[in-house]
């Protein structure tokens, strides 16, 4: 008979290379391990802008969030592959705005869901903040989950930040992504993110990570991202480097990841 701490160690896995702990360790954190470190600096020998990326991504989501609270009055949203909790998470920077928005984090990491209590704290009193452990190929599970914090017959932003290379298929990112929009009320907006095959660096990094034991990361054109918003409306800049998204003033730094938000009719 396995221990609680035996069955939660081995699902930990430490020694193999986890996403959440590696993006963890690129964004300058602590909560990751040897293993995921080692793939880290072997990708980051490559494409060194590998850690720039994951700090201009957090930006991004910051200044996604604000807009989608502030200027779209969304006061709801579902984070799927939320992460390690860090700087300015989805909620802080949401009920900011609005200390009654009610947000929803979905991530199938176990390392994700021991951080739970870290990522949920400093939740307003008036607001929600909840997890769901899920794996995205199961939106069904998530809506049902979800549904128990959010109203859907009001706006949701659902976000997909940096998290759609791990299926391979375009086609099932787009059902998934379907399935979840069909849900939500017109005014509800998709947000995402991901890294794109813009450079050939870019592309060498992601093989080394395959090389290394991570999960292989599917980088894809801005065009094929473009076709997850199909029967979304744009809001300006649409899909865009995320450095050049809203930025704020100063100068702009390229970056091999694109990101938008479609606003449903
Ligand atoms: C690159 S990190 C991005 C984290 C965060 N969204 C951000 O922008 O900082 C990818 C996250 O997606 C999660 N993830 C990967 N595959 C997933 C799946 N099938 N279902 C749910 N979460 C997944 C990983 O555990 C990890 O936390």
């Amino acid at each position: 008979m396995t221990t609680p701490d035996e069955d939660l160690s081995s699902q930990l896995q430490p020694d193999i290379p986890h996403a959440a702990r590696m993006w963890n360790y690129w964004m300058g954190g602590k909560d990751n391990f040897a293993a995921d470190r080692a793939t880290g600096d072997a990708v980051a020998q490559i494409y060194p802008e590998i850690a720039l990326m994951a700090r201009f991504s957090r930006q991004f989501l910051i200044r996604v969030v604000r807009y989608l609270a502030a200027e779209a009055g969304i006061r709801q949203f579902l984070d799927v592959g939320t992460g390690l909790p860090t700087m300015q998470n989805t909620h802080e920077v949401a009920q900011s705005v609005h200390p009654d928005a009610r947000i929803v984090y979905v991530d199938n990491d176990p390392m994700v869901l021991v951080h739970a209590r870290a990522l949920l704290r400093g939740t307003t009193a008036e607001g929600i903040t909840n997890y769901v452990p899920a794996d995205y190929h199961d939106p069904e599970t998530i809506l049902t989950k979800a549904a128990e914090s959010l109203d859907f017959s009001q706006p949701v932003a659902v976000m997909f930040m940096g998290v759609m290379g791990y299926e391979p298929e375009l086609a099932r990112i787009r059902e998934i992504v379907n399935t979840m929009m069909s849900e939500m009320a017109p005014g509800s907006h998709l947000v995402l993110w991901d890294g794109t095959n813009t450079s050939p660096e870019v592309v060498a990094g992601a093989e080394r990570l395959a090389e290394m034991g991570g999960v292989p990361y599917i980088l894809r054109s801005p065009e094929e991202l473009a076709t997850v918003f199909e029967g979304l409306t744009l809001v300006d800049p649409g899909l865009v480097e995320i450095t050049s998204w809203r930025p704020e003033p100063g100068e702009v730094e390229r970056i091999d990841a694109y990101g938008a938000v479609g606003r449903k009719p």
